[in-house]
């Protein structure tokens, strides 16, 4: 798996420190319709295994990129009684990827990996999705949030497209 252009991979706790003041700050720099943007990161997603969470540093933020399976996909219609914003109408994300998955393709979730309460990192705990440790806020596989902890909002979900079926582009929506 090739990373290029500020591909530097980050270990599961690196770049968990954000502060809130930052993570506001950051998300008031996007875009009119509040999705982040920036020089753009390539990612080779040929190798990507499924379940396998790829961190990468964008604009000094963990952006995460995972394969989901199909069984994963098919469990995200399972609990949306217990999510805070289930159709991400109160959350960022590009207007191609409000959708249950949250996503341009429904196998590739690509999101902001910061937790939208006071932005430490959330861990993925395998098919139930992250869960933050400072607070115990809780999101499903398509970064949705569940009610259970303090997190107003979904994860961020930055522009990105695929300029290939295996090339994803981190940070442009073209
Ligand atoms: Fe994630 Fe507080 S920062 S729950």
């Amino acid at each position: 798996m090739r990373v290029k252009r500020r591909g530097l991979l980050l270990g599961a706790s690196a770049g968990a420190a954000a502060t809130a003041i930052g993570l506001t700050n950051w998300w008031q720099t996007g875009q009119a319709d509040g999705v982040p943007r920036g020089s753009p990161v390539a990612v080779d997603l040929q190798d990507l295994p499924t379940g396998k969470l790829l961190t990468l540093n964008w604009q000094d933020k963990p952006v995460w990129v995972l394969r989901r399976s199909p069984t994963e996909l098919a469990a995200l219609a399972g609990h949306e009684a217990l999510l805070t914003d289930a159709d991400s109408q109160h959350s960022v994300q590009p207007p191609a990827c409000r959708n249950r998955h949250r996503s341009l393709k429904p196998d590739i979730f690509v999101a902001v990996g910061l937790c939208t309460h006071l932005g430490c990192t959330p861990q993925l705990r395998g098919a139930d999705g992250f869960t933050c440790p400072c607070h115990a806020s809780h999101y499903d596989l398509a970064g949705r949030v569940f009610r259970v902890g303090p997190a107003p909002a979904n994860l961020v979900i930055p522009a990105y497209h695929f300029a290939s079926d295996n090339r994803l582009m981190i940070g442009t929506s073209a």
